[in-house]
């Protein structure tokens, strides 16, 4: 099975994946992330987040990071989905989706267009851990390695979390959305209960 967590910036995806990972330690699983999780990835990410490189534009933002996706998928997700494995993965196409495609406003059209690989390897289940963007960033300000998606707007984070909106609309069956203005351990154990249904 073949998981993803969305949510915006503070979200608190990264800390529920470790609590889901170690709460589910009998099953065998990969956790990884998007952008990176391999060696190429990791690159690519580094070029797409860090803020020295603030010429990139939305265009090459959103290829950058279907490049990201595809290396990942190869190296990472399929060969772990063929070993039958459990896999968490922090972001996948709703980010991009979400960010470049709403935000960004290029679409969702073109958003999906150049991301026909991660179409044939779409996730089973996807959570969006939704949260009040200004929670969110009060969540990540205190943060020294704020990257250069974090140090966008409230506007733009409020973007996201429409363009998030529009996600759950296009894909009811499998995105699910989970209030993240709880407790990690209530979050998680929401999640976990539903991950279990599904297995
Ligand atoms: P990361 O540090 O992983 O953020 P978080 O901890 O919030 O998940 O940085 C990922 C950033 O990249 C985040 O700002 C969202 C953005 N992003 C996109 O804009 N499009 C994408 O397709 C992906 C995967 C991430």
């Amino acid at each position: 099975m073949f998981i993803t967590f969305e949510g915006g910036e503070g979200s608190g995806k990264t800390s529920l994946i470790k609590y889901i990972t170690n709460a589910l330690s009998t099953y065998d699983i990969v956790s990884t992330r998007e952008p990176g999780g391999s060696m190429v990835a990791e690159a690519i990410r580094d070029v797409v987040l860090n803020p020295k490189y603030e010429g990139v534009t939305p265009y090459t933002e959103a290829l950058l990071y279907a490049a990201s996706r595809a290396q990942h998928l190869d190296e990472v997700v399929i060969p772990a989905i063929k070993a039958n494995k459990l896999v968490l993965c922090d972001r996948y196409i709703d980010s991009s989706l979400a960010y470049q495609g709403y935000a960004r406003d290029l679409g969702f059209d073109f958003v999906l267009s150049i991301n026909q690989y991660a179409l044939f390897h779409m996730p089973d289940l996807t959570f969006y851990i939704d949260i009040d963007p200004k929670l969110g960033l009060s969540r990540i300000n205190h943060r020294q390695d704020l990257d250069r998606l974090d140090q966008e707007s409230i506007n733009f984070h409020d973007r996201v979390r429409q363009g998030y909106n529009k996600v759950l609309e296009t894909y009811p069956n499998r995105v699910v959305r989970i209030d993240g203005d709880r407790t990690i351990e209530e979050i998680a154990n929401e999640i976990i209960t539903i991950i279990k249904e599904r297995l």
